[in-house]
């Protein structure tokens, strides 16, 4: 079922990546990767890469220990907190732990003790599912935590699904990898089989993190290719505050991250020195903030892509900061690359790329206010230097498909700089303003409260509600952190969290609404609402889930109405309506075969900023209806109904590595909306549309809420619309992809390069818009790229890339 360039890519990179490993490309590695696409059930496009998944020959060197003075633990609350954790689907919710310690598992961290067997004991203790054990499982969650210490490791940490690697953010752990260490990754987020294949499908990988780890190649041979963490992975994943050294020795095969496919992600806040490749990045699209890679031989290596947004990057003392060339001249495998707000010092060439003046738009890039400091060459073509370097700013500069808003030109050159709101600046700065999901690293555990020690019961059929809005309340006003232990708390009205409030959840504890309040589909009710209209102040919102249970066709999972200056927002908090256990909404009750049924309606909207909130910064949000359930034992499809993605009336929003799927009227409207900087948005239309399509789904359109009416639509199928802006001025997008891939189950619509026709538009502008930019805007399964008040500006056929077709630049 793939088309014969998925194959060649497929070939390309898994001969590059043989090359880094140093040994022979293997072709049945090729083959076997490929899969017929029905076994993908979040299926999110053919372009895997192949890779290597043997891991390198090490040189039989003996490992000379070198004691590591311990470092001493420092107090940090999440480690002293007490852990009343409770998986409350798990089969065994009283037995099962949630937080583990490596230490209690024998690791010693003495940088003397090999610690790998006592670090994957802490990962896989309590029946949680290995690589290919199962494709993924909710009712398994856990936080595997290091203390201060050097962990010596001879073989990966192999991580699982649904788990964060948590160190000390005050006493940073070290995790070395010995001299003789073999395997791909210090931390393999996605083992490799036997069989050749990873352990899970790597864009199913969903709700885990890495964070606060450094991660020691240093005492691997330069010369073996070793690999700090493989993390080929899938939505609501992020790493954060991670350092990795690698060998800088010449010749040095090191690489900090390999990503080979994927679904993702995010990554912030990072810093590696050293290797062949600081980062080797392939997926289909990603964000990353504050990338700080020096002394690589190249900083970043795009495998290939769809989109990648780099946001505040520093990348120094390096032959090429930036590869995006990968396939070369005609073959060039990756789609588009966004970079802004970075500094490049001592490199011979920041970007290099393979781009030239041709009906594909492969290899777009978008350039926006970048400092070289001694840079000699700025972008290189494939006949030399395109855009000079030195020391110098560049504040706006592109390659590929500008649509003006006609087009496709084709450009290569600067392009007006947009003008950014003030309002969404770093004050006293020309970049963005950007805020890491708050750790609260000096607060000392009496400044939480525990929401189980609140009366919460969290076992998932206890009402919590009352419970939960008076800790809120009583938080809010003692200035009190509110700790949402792991469990599912079930509620049955909504949640109000008033102005002041910091709430964290332990590895994505779940607020699930349940009962008649959220029944009706004319009279919606929110779940959580953050702040009441006209009220400001801020609040701060991480590592939790906002789900639903049966019947709640009424439910607005999250209502944000607070006003705030800045920093006000919610990290890694998620909407997942439908397919997990307790959901009521399973395969069991709604099978893809079933028609559509009141049963299976789950949400009115997943999330609304409404007119009267300003100031909301989203950083690794992903608001997702369930095209399967991720616990059956194959994640097998189903079929559940939500209303609306994310509608956004307010001004002043961050909306940074957010994602938004499977709603039948639209997945992101702006509407009213002023003041907004995106990258990357990534949509993905219904499984089962156009049956229903999304004029005639189970969801009727509300006027009031601006919704779009889709009898206007140009011909074919009318199905969700991914971007939808309305009314709304100062809107700069940087990468968004915007995908179709089925029509009701199949797949045939959205095959490469045609017909790319699962629906006819997925992008619309309309009304009085004005000031509105998007960069690198891919699009999957739609013949109409860009619709403005009803005409079509772009057709996919004028824009084909790698497959996913691309367009650099949209302004009007
Ligand atoms: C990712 O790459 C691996 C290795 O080539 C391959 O087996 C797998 O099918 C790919 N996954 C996806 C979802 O494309
Ligand atoms: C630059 O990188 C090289 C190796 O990549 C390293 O040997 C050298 O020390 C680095 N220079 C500085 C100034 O960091
Ligand atoms: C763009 O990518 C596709 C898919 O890999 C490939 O078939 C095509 O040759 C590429 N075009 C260019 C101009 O690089
Ligand atoms: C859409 O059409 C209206 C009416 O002609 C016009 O005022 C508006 O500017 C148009 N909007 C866009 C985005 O072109």
């Amino acid at each position: 079922m793939y088309h014969p360039s998925v194959l060649t890519l497929l070939t390309l990179a898994a001969h590059a990546r043989c090359q880094l490993l140093d040994i022979p490309a293997v072709d049945e590695l090729v083959s076997s990767a490929l899969k017929p696409l029905a076994d993908y059930t979040d299926y999110d496009g053919p372009t895997g890469v192949a890779s290597s998944v043997i891991s390198a020959a090490t040189p039989a060197t003996l490992f000379n220990v070198h004691a590591t003075v311990e470092a001493s633990d420092a107090s940090y609350w999440l480690a002293e907190i007490a852990h009343q954790g409770v998986a409350a689907f798990n089969p065994n919710p009283s037995g099962y732990t949630v937080f583990r310690n490596v230490m209690d598992y024998g690791a010693k961290g003495d940088g003397v003790t090999d610690d790998t067997a006592a670090i994957n004991a802490a990962i896989s203790d309590g029946g949680r599912y290995g690589p290919s054990s199962r494709e993924s499982s909710t009712t398994t969650p856990a936080i595997v935590y290091f203390p201060a210490g050097t962990y010596l490791i001879s073989s990966p940490i192999i991580d699982y699904y649904f788990t964060q690697l948590i160190g000390n953010p005050n006493a940073i752990p070290v995790i070395k990898a010995t001299a003789a260490f073999t395997g791909l990754g210090l931390i393999d987020g996605d083992q490799y089989q036997s069989d050749g294949n990873q352990g899970w499908t790597s864009t199913n990988v969903f709700f885990r993190q890495i964070r606060n780890l450094k991660l020691d190649l240093t005492g691997i041979p330069a010369s073996s290719a070793a690999t700090g963490i493989h993390w080929p992975t899938g939505q609501a994943t992020s790493i954060q505050n991670v350092e990795i050294a690698m060998s800088s020795a010449s010749g040095t095969q090191h690489q900090g991250i390999f990503i080979e496919n994927g679904s993702g992600g995010f990554l912030a806040d990072i810093t590696i020195t050293g290797g062949l490749y600081g980062a080797n990045l392939g997926n289909q699209q990603f964000t990353t903030r504050n990338l700080v890679i020096s002394d690589a031989v190249t900083a970043i290596s795009q495998i290939w892509d769809w989109g990648w947004t780099y946001q505040g990057l520093t990348l120094a003392n390096c032959t090429t900061a930036i590869s995006i060339n990968n396939g070369g001249v005609g073959n060039q495998l990756v789609g588009s690359v966004v970079v802004l707000d970075s500094t490049i010092q001592d490199c011979s060439t920041f970007v290099a790329s393979a781009w030239e003046t041709s009906p594909s738009s492969n290899g777009s890039l978008i350039l926006e206010n970048i400092v070289l400091e001694n840079v000699p060459v700025a972008v290189n073509g494939p006949s030399g230097t395109v855009l000079a370097g030195g020391t110098t700013t560049i504040s706006a500069w592109g390659q590929g498909h500008k649509y003006t808003p006609n087009g496709p030109t084709n450009f290569q050159g600067t392009f007006t700089t947009p003008t950014r709101p003030s309002a969404l600046l770093a004050s006293g700065s020309s970049r963005y303003y950007t805020k890491s999901k708050p750790q609260y690293e000096t607060s000392s555990t009496s400044s939480f409260v525990s929401i189980r020690n609140a009366g919460a019961a969290g076992d998932g059929s206890t009402d919590d509600t009352s419970a939960i809005q008076s800790a809120l309340i009583s938080a809010a006003s003692s200035g009190q952190i509110v700790f949402f232990d792991q469990g599912t708390y079930k509620v049955t009205s909504t949640i109000y969290i008033p102005p002041g409030s910091r709430i964290v959840g332990e590895s994505y504890p779940v607020i699930m609404a349940s009962g008649s309040s959220f029944s009706s589909i004319s009279n919606p009710l929110p779940v959580v609402q953050v702040g009441k209209s006209g009220e400001s102040g801020s609040i701060e919102w991480s590592d939790m889930i906002v789900s639903t249970q049966g019947s709640t066709p009424g439910a607005i999972l999250i209502e944000w109405n607070l006003a705030a200056d800045s920093g006000s927002g919610m990290w890694d908090v998620h909407t997942r309506i439908g397919g997990f256990a307790g959901s009521q909404l399973q395969v069991a009750q709604c099978p893809t075969s079933a028609a559509v049924s009141a049963a299976c309606e789950v949400a009115y909207m997943s999330m609304h900023i409404t007119g009267s909130a300003s100031g909301v910064y989203l950083d690794n949000v992903w608001l997702w209806t369930a095209d399967h359930d991720l616990d059956s034992a194959d994640n097998t499809r189903i079929s559940v109904y939500s209303g609306r993605g994310l509608l956004v009336e307010g001004k002043n929003i961050w909306l940074y590595g957010t994602g938004v799927e499977h709603h039948s009227l639209y997945q992101y409207q702006f509407s009213g909306a002023s003041s907004v900087v995106a990258g990357f948005i990534q949509t993905e239309t219904p499984y089962y549309q156009p049956n229903p399509d999304a004029a005639n789904g189970p969801y009727p359109r509300n006027s009031a809420l601006n919704d779009p009416d889709y009898s206007s639509c140009l011909s074919g199928n009318c199905d969700a619309l991914g971007l939808r802006v309305l009314n709304s001025n100062d809107i700069i997008v940087y990468g968004a992809g915007l995908y179709s891939f089925f029509t009701e189950y199949s797949t045939d619509c959205s095959t490469f390069p045609t017909p790319e026709n699962c629906q006819s538009e997925i992008f619309s502008v309309e009304g009085s818009t004005t000031n509105l930019v998007v960069y690198a805007l891919s699009t999957v399964g739609t013949t109409n790229m860009i619709v403005k008040n009803g005409t079509s500006l772009a057709v996919v056929s004028d824009n084909l890339a790698t497959y996913a077709a691309t367009i650099a630049y949209f302004t009007f």
